[in-house]
C-alpha cells in the first residue's frame, strides 16, 4: 500500500508554500513512481474558522495513524485575541503532544550559493550539513517543583531539571537512528561536570550507544565548549544529541550559520510505530508571516525541504529526498531567489510560484 501523508497547510503563507509542495509530490507520483496516500486537512486558524477548534478529533486521529504529517503553519493577528485554549498554536501543541514527539530535528544545511548570508565566513559554513536532535518534552521546562515561591523574605524561582532514564534513551536512539542514514557520527552534549541530570545524560547515551548503536561514532561535549565549537568549525560535526535547555539555545544559534528562515525545514519525530517508523511531524522553523501572506512573496524553500526530510527519514527515500535537495541547490546556484533571499538593491526577486517552477524544472 502507498505510503501515507496527512497535509496541514495551515494560516497565513502556510497554504501558499504548501501549495508548491503539492505540486512536486504529485511530480514524484508522475516522474518516479512514487505515490502518496495524501489526505488534505485544516489545522489552526482555519480550523478555528470551519469547526470552532484549531484541530478537530477526527484530524488528530488521522493524524496517529499517518506515516507522516506535513504542517505549513499556524496564527495570525485575526486570532491573537482568542482565549488560550482555541488559539491556533494550541492545534499544533496538541498534535506535538498527543503524537508524543519527543525528538525535534533542526538541520542547520548551508547551501553554498547561499553562504554570504551567514554570520559566519563563508569558507566555514559553504556546504554544511548537520543535525541538532533536541529533546522536546521533558527537562527543565517541565520538570516539577516549579514556581515563584516565598522563602523567608524575598521571592525565589524555581525550575527543575529533571530526566528519566528512558527519556534519555529514546531521544539517544533517535540520534543513532539519524546517524546511522547519514554519516555515521554522533556527539551528545551536557553538562556533566556540574549537572546530575548531565551525568545520567553522559551515561545513559554511551549504555544505549555500547548496547544497540556500537557502530556509530559517538563522542561527548560539554554543551558550552560545544556552543563554541558549533560557530568556530560547525562541519567538524554530523548529529548533535542534546537536552531540551541546551537544544533550544543551540539549534537557534545553529539556524543562524545558514541565513534566511525561508530556508529551514524541522521535523519532530516520536516513538517508532508498528511499522518501524517513527511517528513523526514535518514543518518549516517559520511561522505564518502575516505581513507577506496573500502576496505570492513567500519562499517555499523551507517546507519543501521539510517534505525531503519526511522522504529520508519516514519513506526510506534518501535518494530521492537528495534529487529534491539537488533542485533546490541547483536553483540557487542559478540565481534564482525570492524576496528574502535578496541582499543587494536592484535584483529582481521571484514569486513562490515560480521558485516552485525552477525547482520543479
Ligand atoms: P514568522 O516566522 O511568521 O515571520 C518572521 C519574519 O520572517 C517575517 O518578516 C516574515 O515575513 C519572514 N518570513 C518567515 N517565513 C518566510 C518565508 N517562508 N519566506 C519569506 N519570508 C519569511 O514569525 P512571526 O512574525 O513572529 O509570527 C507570525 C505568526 O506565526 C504568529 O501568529 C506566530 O504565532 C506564528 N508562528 C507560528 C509558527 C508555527 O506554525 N510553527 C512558528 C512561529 C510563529
Ligand atoms: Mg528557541
Amino acid at each position: 500500500s502507498k505510503p501515507s501523508l496527512l497535509i496541514l497547510p495551515g494560516d497565513g503563507i502556510g497554504p501558499e508554500v504548501m501549495a508548491e509542495v503539492e505540486r512536486i509530490i504529485d511530480w514524484f507520483g508522475e516522474k518516479r513512481g512514487l505515490e502518496f496516500d495524501v489526505t488534505r486537512d485544516l489545522v489552526g486558524g482555519a480550523a478555528y474558522d470551519v469547526h470552532g477548534t484549531p484541530l478537530t478529533d477526527e484530524t488528530m486521529a488521522r493524524a496517529q495513524e499517518v506515516d507522516a504529517v506535513l504542517l505549513g503553519a499556524v496564527g495570525g493577528p485575526k486570532y491573537d485575541s482568542l482565549p488560550f485554549e482555541l488559539k491556533p498554536e494550541r492545534g499544533l501543541l496538541r498534535l506535538r503532544k498527543e503524537m508524543d514527539l519527543y525528538a525535534n530535528l533542526r538541520p542547520a544545511q548551508c547551501f553554498d550559493a547561499l553562504a554570504d548570508f551567514s554570520s559566519l565566513k563563508r569558507e566555514v559554513v559553504a556546504g554544511l550539513d548537520i543535525m541538532i536532535v533536541r529533546e522536546l518534552t521533558s527537562g527543565i521546562y517541565f520538570g516539577e517543583p516549579r514556581g515563584i515561591f516565598r522563602e523567608g523574605n524575598e521571592r525565589v524561582g524555581i525550575n527543575t531539571q529533571r530526566y528519566t532514564e528512558s527519556e534519555i534513551a529514546r531521544v539517544a536512539r533517535s540520534a543513532f537512528e539519524l546517524a546511522r542514514r547519514r554519516s555515521g557520527k554522533v556527539c551528545s552534549m551536557e553538562k556533566a561536570n556540574v549537572m546530575e541530570s548531565g551525568v545520567l545524560w553522559r551515561e545513559v547515551v554511551q549504555e544505549v550507544h555500547d548496547a544497540e548503536y556500537p557502530d556509530v561514532e559517538l563522542s561527548h561535549m560539554y554543551a558550552d565548549a560545544g556552543a563554541m565549537q558549533l560557530v568556530r568549525w560547525p562541519k567538524q560535526f554530523d548529529v548533535i544529541v542534546t537536552d531540551n535547555l541546551f537544544g533550544d539555545l543551540l539549534s537557534d544559534a545553529a539556524a543562524m550559520l545558514t541565513g534566511s528562515l525561508g530556508m529551514l525545514p524541522s521535523a519532530s519525530l516520536g516513538a517508532p510505530m508498528e511499522n518501524g517508523r517513527p511517528k513523526a511531524l514535518y514543518e518549516p522553523v517559520h511561522g505564518s508571516a502575516p505581513d507577506i501572506a496573500g502576496q505570492g512573496k513567500a519562499n517555499p524553500c523551507a517546507c519543501i525541504l521539510s517534505f525531503a526530510m519526511a522522504l529520508r527519514y519516514s519513506f526510506d527515500q534518501g535518494a530521492e529526498a537528495d534529487r529534491l535537495e539537488r533542485a533546490v541547490e541547483k536553483v540557487l546556484a542559478d540565481g534564482v531567489r525570492t524576496a528574502d533571499l535578496i541582499q543587494a538593491e536592484g535584483a529582481s526577486p521571484v514569486s513562490t510560484s515560480q521558485m516552485g517552477d525552477a525547482i520543479l524544472a
